[in-house]
């Protein structure tokens, strides 16, 4: 379990991080989210111990990440952002040099460099030095010698970003199946990653936490969440507007850039499809589309954070 209270740094005039609090859990993949600058990788370096913090107070696993930085960092894997890894080594000797300096040796070091090599499937470019791997591959090998000491935490600073999209969602599907038996906090901007990875996400900006909740929990402040869309044939639509307005379960009605009908529920009971029905039932309404909106993400970060310029 991870606990931090009241987490500040600041490089000299810039507060990188106000005031950060949160607990992690065991089988929870926490997300940072947050624009370029919120402090989501002073953060985790402050995490992992790489820097201290200008105060507050760190506990990984039981231990005090400042007093006991060893102890902690026993427990945590960590990908900084980047992935940098020795460009002239290769990933055999890269791997070897990092199970050494995690304390392996011997039969152990072969056995648990074996291991990540075969579950991060690197065979193929074992001997091949790093420097000439495809950013894929390069970011497999940064994430093997982060889960190399099978650590309870896994910490990933923005582990899919610059990868393809085929890679991207190799490295998530990894991440899942880490997550299994490991606490994993990975840092994004993406959007859709939120959805795909976190059971948890915390969006940061400007240093604070200003949202936290699972993924469902913030698309339910979209606008949109469980709104209506209707498509009618031509010339009905105008009329239905002024109906559908009158019903109990409904806040308010728009009509969106291509002309369809965007129904607004009065709250979150989820009846509104329902009524909605009902209603078409009864009229002679030629819907040629109905469906219910999830909510964005997107629109919640915006709003959240304070970029507006897109919405
Ligand atoms: N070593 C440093 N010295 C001075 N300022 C820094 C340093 N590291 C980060 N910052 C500043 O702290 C803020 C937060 O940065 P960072 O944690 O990297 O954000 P994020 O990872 O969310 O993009 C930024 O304004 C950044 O310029
Ligand atoms: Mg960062």
């Amino acid at each position: 379990m991870i606990r931090v209270n009241n987490l500040k740094k600041q490089f000299g005039n810039v507060p990188a991080v106000r005031d950060i609090s949160f607990e992690v859990q065991a089988g929870e993949v926490l997300g940072f989210l947050g624009p370029n600058g919120a402090g989501k990788s002073t953060t985790m370096k402050m995490l992992t111990g790489f820097i201290k913090p200008t105060s507050g107070q760190i506990e990984v696993c039981g231990y005090d990440v400042l007093r006991e930085p060893k102890k902690a960092q026993h427990k945590i894997g960590y990908l900084p952002e980047g992935a940098p890894c020795y460009e002239e080594m290769t990933p055999r000797g890269f791997l070897k040099f990092i199970a050494e300096i995690r304390g392996f040796r011997g039969a152990q070091l072969t056995y648990c460099v074996d291991d990540v090599v075969s579950k991060l499937s690197l065979q193929e470019v074992l001997d091949q030095r790093i420097e000439t791997l495809s950013k894929g591959f390069k970011r497999r090998v940064g994430l093997a010698q982060a889960i190399l000491h099978d650590p309870d935490v896994l910490i990933l600073d923005e582990p899919t970003d610059g990868l393809d999209p085929n890679q991207k969602h190799h490295v998530r599907e990894m991440i899942s199946g880490l997550s299994e038996t490991k606490i994993v906090i990975i840092s994004t901007h993406i959007l859709e990653e939120v959805s795909a990875v976190c059971s948890r996400a915390i969006i940061i900006a400007d240093g604070s936490v200003v949202l936290d909740g699972t993924p469902e929990s913030l698309e339910s402040r979209s606008r949109n969440y469980q709104s209506v869309v209707i498509a009618l044939q031509p010339g009905q639509q105008a009329d239905l507007g002024p109906e559908l307005a009158g019903l109990p379960e409904v806040a308010a009605v728009e009509t969106d850039s291509r002309g369809r009908l965007v129904v607004f529920p009065a709250a979150q009971d989820n009846q509104l499809l329902g009524a909605i029905n009902s209603l078409l039932q009864e009229g002679s309404w030629q819907v040629e589309m109905i469906y219910q909106q999830q909510g964005q993400l997107d629109e919640v970060f915006r709003t959240v954070t304070g970029d507006d310029s897109h919405a």
